[in-house]
């Protein structure tokens, strides 16, 4: 049997994350315009099949851990949707942390947004819609059910093989939460069929499960989760991680299947190693770092990878982003990767030069969220965008753009660093077909009053992201798939500002 003491054991062979933190870091390298990037490679879009031959060639290059994402497009149920991720203030708001993995007995976190002065909406909207469904009460906004009725969304998914024999199990990749669980129940879940087919875990047909016990509770904006801690082998990849400590649900609503956290963990928020941690401490990679390449819509193309970064995913040298505020001003239990946006913008189709909503002073705290299918942004500026769209907004306060938008070769424009990086995201990806003859605008409004602003999936499937939490910052540049090599970083603090785009 695995104890409480046998897991602290491990604690001790971590590698400590480094917590020096983020002043501005050093100018990277000017992004060059928009007219002057290679012309985004459509015709030499790397096909899958070359790809994944990944397992082979990660045995080959040790240093980094590679895993294909696969997609899931799901449609809403009337009453749920996973893309709402979370509201702010008290009550129902993001993940809340588990009451038993957590040092130093932190018991709310809410995960306090940034405070952020209003400034910086250049245009004056006439007749905005802006308020429209705030009729709805705070609660039911927060919680999006009435609110977001039908939205379904878009969820990315690895595998993990837990156990032994192996179980298979896939899980959400999410950066919005730190913590691993398998086992929703599937009879409360938004989709019976997605959540069967994603696999349950049982320990009682594991020759190496251990049971840890302790409380799980999660609380996130579309769903809840309780459990206990079990700790099991894993597999990623093809490499073996011996001890891996994750929750197993017995009780879960409006989740379909597990979700592996991707946020800072161990020492903060958790007392246990997350398997970054792990991958870190077992020296399958140098340093807790991953890159995130979410790809096109349609491209059929994403990954993740744990130690290293694929060259031939963007163009020139990726721009650091520091996390702000740096993580030693954030509640120690739930450290997030919130960054700076400065500028927001829509590129027309066809239009030489982007048009800016923003101010030169304009800057808008957001936090990267894989778990999110929508970005959630201030109301006036989702407004300003939603009329470049002629958008409408329905009762539930969407909005909603015709559909032929997403074949128009125009880009969706956010700025970082001042200048310095500026990721276009194509209107294909930007705006969320929920199903063929619906579709919503990839921002909407955050909550009134609230400045939990969110960058989901709609904003990164257009840029290459690297999650850096050995130097806290998210290293950043515009997303290409023109081929593939994948390089180990982490070996030297910031050494990924070394590596240049192969596109
Ligand atoms: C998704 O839901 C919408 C609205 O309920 C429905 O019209 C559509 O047929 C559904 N699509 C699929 C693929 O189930
Ligand atoms: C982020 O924006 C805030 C203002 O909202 C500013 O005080 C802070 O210095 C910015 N951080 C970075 C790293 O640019
Ligand atoms: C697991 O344990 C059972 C019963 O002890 C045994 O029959 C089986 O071979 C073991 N399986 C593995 C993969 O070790
Ligand atoms: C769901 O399944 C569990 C056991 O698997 C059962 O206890 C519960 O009553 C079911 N709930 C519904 C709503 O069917
Ligand atoms: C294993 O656990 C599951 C669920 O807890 C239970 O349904 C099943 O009967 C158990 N199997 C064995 C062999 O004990
Ligand atoms: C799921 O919903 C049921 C019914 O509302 C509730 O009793 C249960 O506590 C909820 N589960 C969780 C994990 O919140
Ligand atoms: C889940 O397990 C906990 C103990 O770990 C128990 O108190 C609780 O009743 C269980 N809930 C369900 C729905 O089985
Ligand atoms: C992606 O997959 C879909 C359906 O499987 C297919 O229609 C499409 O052509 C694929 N796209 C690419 C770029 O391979
Ligand atoms: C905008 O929408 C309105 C009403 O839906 C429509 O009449 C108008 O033609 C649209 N304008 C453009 C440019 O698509």
């Amino acid at each position: 049997m695995l104890s409480i003491s046998t897991i602290l054991t491990y604690l001790q062979l971590l590698l400590l994350l480094t917590t020096t933190c983020a002043a501005l870091p050093p100018i990277g390298p000017r992004r060059a315009p928009a007219d002057d990037l290679p012309p985004n490679p459509r015709d030499r879009v790397f096909r899958p099949d070359e790809a994944l031959s990944g397992r082979a060639e990660a045995a080959r290059r040790p240093g980094y851990v590679r895993m294909p994402v696969s997609r899931h497009l799901f449609n809403g149920t009337g009453k749920w949707s996973w893309g709402w991720h979370w509201g702010g203030g008290p009550g129902p708001g993001g993940p809340k942390g588990s009451s038993g993995g957590r040092p130093g007995g932190s018991s709310s976190s809410a995960g306090a947004a940034p405070t952020v002065p209003a400034v910086g909406i250049r245009e004056a909207v006439p007749g905005t819609e802006v308020g429209k469904g705030m009729e709805l009460s705070a609660e039911d906004r927060r919680w999006g059910w009435s609110y977001l009725t039908d939205i379904g969304g878009i969820a990315y998914i690895i595998e993990l093989e837990i156990g032994t024999p192996p179980q298979l199990i896939k899980v959400f990749i999410d950066t919005g939460s730190y913590e691993l669980w398998v086992n929703p129940r599937c009879n409360t879940s938004a989709s019976l069929e997605i959540c069967k087919n994603h696999g349950n875990y049982y320990p009682n047909r594991s020759n190496s499960s251990m049971y840890v016990g302790g409380d799980f509770a999660v609380t996130y904006g579309t769903g809840a989760v309780k459990g206990s801690y079990w700790s099991d082998v894993m597999s990623v990849s093809m490499f073996r991680i011996p001890s891996v400590q994750f929750a197993v649900a017995n009780d879960s609503n409006y989740t379909f299947s597990g979700i592996l956290g991707l946020g800072y963990a161990y020492p903060y928020s958790i007392n246990y190693p997350s398997i970054l941690n792990l991958m870190v401490s077992q020296n399958m990679i140098s340093a807790p770092i991953f890159s995130v390449g979410l790809g096109g819509d349609g491209d059929n193309f994403s990954e993740i990878i744990f130690g290293g970064v694929n060259r031939w995913k963007f163009a020139g040298y990726l721009e650091p982003i520091p996390i702000w505020p740096p993580i030693s001003q954030q509640d120690p239990a739930w450290i997030q990767y919130w960054i700076n946006v400065t500028s927001v913008g829509v590129t027309k189709p066809y239009a030489s030069n982007g048009e800016v909503y923003t101010s030169e002073t304009f800057t808008m705290p957001c936090l990267i969220d894989t778990g999110s299918t929508l970005s959630y942004i201030r109301p006036d500026l989702v407004a300003v965008i939603g009329e470049k769209f002629n958008a409408t907004v329905d009762n539930a306060g969407n909005y909603i753009v015709d559909c032929s938008w997403r074949d128009k070769p125009g880009t969706v424009d956010f700025g970082f660093n001042r200048g310095r990086m500026l990721i276009n995201v194509r209107y294909k990806d930007f705006i969320f077909q929920q199903y063929p003859g619906h579709c919503m605008l990839g921002v909407q409004p955050a909550d009134a009053g609230s400045t939990n602003y969110v960058l989901g999936d709609t904003f990164i499937r257009g840029a290459y992201l690297v999650f850096d939490q050995q130097s806290d910052v998210i290293w950043m540049n515009q997303y290409y798939n023109c081929g593939d090599q994948v390089v180990s970083v982490g070996q030297t603090a910031r050494d990924t500002q070394y590596i240049k785009g192969a596109c």
